[in-house]
């Protein structure tokens, strides 16, 4: 049976990707070595990150523009501090959407000044915030593209009169946008590009550079950028498959491409949760995110009847976040629209049962 992978990450990826990727594992380019045991610093790999870095901006529109593009490690959570240890001298704005933008300003405070210009923490993160000011004597604005638990995303980023980082970690590559407005952007692998264990960041090299402190070499940004992201063993296997995963999308016909499918996706989702009186949606109708739907029932005794149908129907990873409880269906650039149509007509089919 098909199973249809909903999970919000590490989630679902490519079959053509998946077999490349596991085709690598055992014989990488009929040498008779594995991907897996072949020297980082070969021919073989160094092309591969090469091609994945430059994927990564051509995708984005970056190339040329003073970007350079890392494969990192230690998932997002360590880009929360790695963006205050290089570009907070003294004070730093933050705009707080989610769990997950809560995370990084912890990380920040230790640090240094930060102001939080907005908050949702108030209604749950329902919705984004807007309306708000950015001083201009701040380091850098802090925000988060798409908040994966609460299902909510910023449709719009506001001009900002200092550099812009962004986490992208659960919509990079899903929509287009001016990504010439984020200084900073870094993303974790496990939703639109491969499996956990690397970290895109994207960074402008005129923003690094600028704060006193020494920063330890691991967390520099600009060794990393120096030894063209091969300061110590990269993880081979993650940034392959995220190459694989890079490469599927330029062929789709890039970010243009995937968008529409995305709209279709979201469009046919929640449409379902809005027409059908069983469910509810979560987030705010004008922030909803086009990559997790987040919603619940609204009679929790349909509950069992629901998950045994959804079950049946090879539905797999629809279990919202703890903190939220509910649905959510991640929809990330893997995901075929089929897979939203099988999820909606069970959706439907509980309607007629219930
Ligand atoms: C928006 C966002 N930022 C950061 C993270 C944390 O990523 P990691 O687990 O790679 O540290 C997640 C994880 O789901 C996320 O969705």
């Amino acid at each position: 049976m098909k199973i249809h992978n909903f999970s919000a990450g590490p989630s679902i990826l490519t079959q053509e990707v998946l077999l490349k990727a596991s085709e690598a594992v055992l014989d990488y380019n009929n040498d008779g070595l594995s991907l897996l045991e072949i020297s980082h610093r070969s021919k073989a790999f160094v092309d591969i990150m090469e091609k994945a870095r430059s994927l990564a901006l051509e995708l984005l529109g970056l190339e040329g523009k003073g970007y350079k593009a890392l494969f990192l490690q230690g998932g997002a959570s360590t880009q929360f501090l790695m963006v205050a240890l290089n570009l907070l001298e003294k004070k730093a704005a933050y705009l707080n959407t989610g769990t997950w933008s809560d995370k990084a300003i912890k990380e920040a405070k230790m640090h240094d000044d930060i102001i939080e210009v907005a908050s949702s923490k108030d209604a749950g993160y329902s919705y984004i915030p807007k309306g708000y000011e950015i001083p201009s004597d701040y380091d850098y604005f802090h925000c988060t593209s798409n908040n994966t638990i609460f299902g909510t995303q910023m449709k719009a980023f506001p001009d900002s009169p200092i550099p812009v980082a962004c986490d992208m970690s659960s919509d990079i590559f899903s929509r287009s946008l001016d990504f010439t407005k984020f200084d900073l952007i870094y993303a974790g692998a496990q939703k639109n590009m491969g499996p956990a264990g690397t970290t895109l960041v994207v960074v402008k090299e005129d923003v690094l550079g600028k704060v006193s402190r020494k920063i330890p070499s691991m967390m520099d940004y600009k060794v990393h950028i120096s030894k063209g992201s091969m300061f110590n063993t990269p993880p081979v296997f993650p940034i392959y498959t995220s190459m694989l995963t890079l490469e599927w999308l330029k062929n789709l016909g890039g970010i243009k491409a995937i968008e529409e499918i995305n709209e279709m996706k979201a469009r046919v989702m929640y449409s379902e949760i809005d027409l059908n009186p069983l469910f509810k949606g979560y987030a705010n109708k004008e922030d909803r995110s086009n990559m997790n739907a987040t919603f619940t029932l609204v009679n929790e005794d349909l509950k069992e009847t629901f998950e045994t149908m959804l079950k049946e129907a090879g539905i797999s990873g629809l279990n919202g976040h703890r903190s939220v409880g509910g649905y959510r269906a991640s929809m990330y650039n893997a995901l075929p629209l089929d897979s939203v149509k099988a999820l909606v007509e069970v959706m439907s089919e509980l309607e007629t049962k219930a």
